[in-house]
């Protein structure tokens, strides 16, 4: 079976296609070694013409690990699948999902593993996701900031973000609270061991136990740094395009430059550990 499978790499630091699978199908153990080899090894993979269900997407994910329910489901939820963040823009929207680069609710205690994402209704054009590699964005550092940026910690709230998109939405409810943790800015991957740049423009607020003024300079140093075209893929969707990214290890930023027009999909997302 897994001889069956191909993996074509989309760059040579982030990003692979795989070719010759069908998602609605469960896993045989070779795919699914297969599968989680590439991803540990290309950060985000693609597959296309999956004419899934929910629970077939649901499955897909649970082979690599428990389902997590998102803190702001509320908004974008569907109903009878708490584990389903619904992601649809359209001409009343006022802000998309992920619009800025990020991390999947970075802001948890345990960050999310991965997500997978499958839209069912594209745009004619643009919608496109750009992931970048935080591995490559850590590399092409110096050393002597590789050793400052390994001692801090920083701060993630998912207040400022939620409760935005929770006011645009007119669905504010000032009693709920989002979660809001401190995570190092340097993490080290549980699996391969690598270290991987963990901050993001929409979770994290500020660098701890440094004078603000310093947390302001290193965070606008970090958010351009891992913005670089270098570090990046593009990935173009169609109609049942899958994406399934390792949020410990790659940012994402979702292009929404489609407006008035509609894009639609489900996302599935993994439960993952404490960054350390
Ligand atoms: C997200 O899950 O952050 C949104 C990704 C996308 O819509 O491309």
């Amino acid at each position: 079976m897994e001889d069956r499978l191909e993996i074509l790499p989309v760059t040579p630091l982030i990003g692979a296609e795989v070719i010759g699978i069908d998602l609605s199908e469960p896993l045989t153990n070779h795919q699914k070694n297969a599968i989680h080899r590439a991803f540990l090894k290309h950060s985000v993979l693609f597959f296309r013409n999956q004419d899934i269900s929910v629970e077939q997407q649901k499955n897909f994910g649970r082979s690599f690990g428990e389902l997590h329910i998102h803190p702001a489901r509320d908004r974008n939820g569907l109903e009878g699948h708490p584990e389903i963040l619904y992601l649809n823009a359209g001409p009343d929207t006022s802000r998309v999902n992920g619009d800025e680069w990020h991390s999947d609710v970075s802001c948890d205690e345990q960050p999310p593993l991965g997500s997978i994402l499958r839209l069912f209704e594209v745009p004619s054009n643009g919608g496109d996701t750009l992931f970048s590699s935080m591995y490559a964005a850590y590399d092409a550092l110096s050393k002597a900031m590789k050793e400052l940026l390994g001692k801090l910690s920083a701060m993630h709230d998912g207040g400022p973000n939620y409760i935005d998109r929770a006011k645009r939405a007119g669905i504010y409810d000032p009693t709920k609270v989002f979660p809001a943790n401190p995570h190092p800015v340097i993490r080290t991957h549980p699996e391969t061991g690598r270290k991987a740049i963990f901050v993001n423009k929409i979770f994290t607020q500020y660098i701890i136990d440094i004078p603000k003024d310093e947390s302001r300079a290193i965070l606008d140093f970090l958010f351009q740094h891992i913005a670089k075209p270098n570090f990046q893929c593009r990935f173009k969707w169609e109609k049942d395009s899958v994406a399934f990214w390792d949020n410990r290890c790659a940012l994402h930023h979702a292009m929404w430059d489609y407006y008035p027009e509609t894009r639609r999909g489900f996302r599935v997302t993994i439960k993952g550990d404490k960054p350390c």
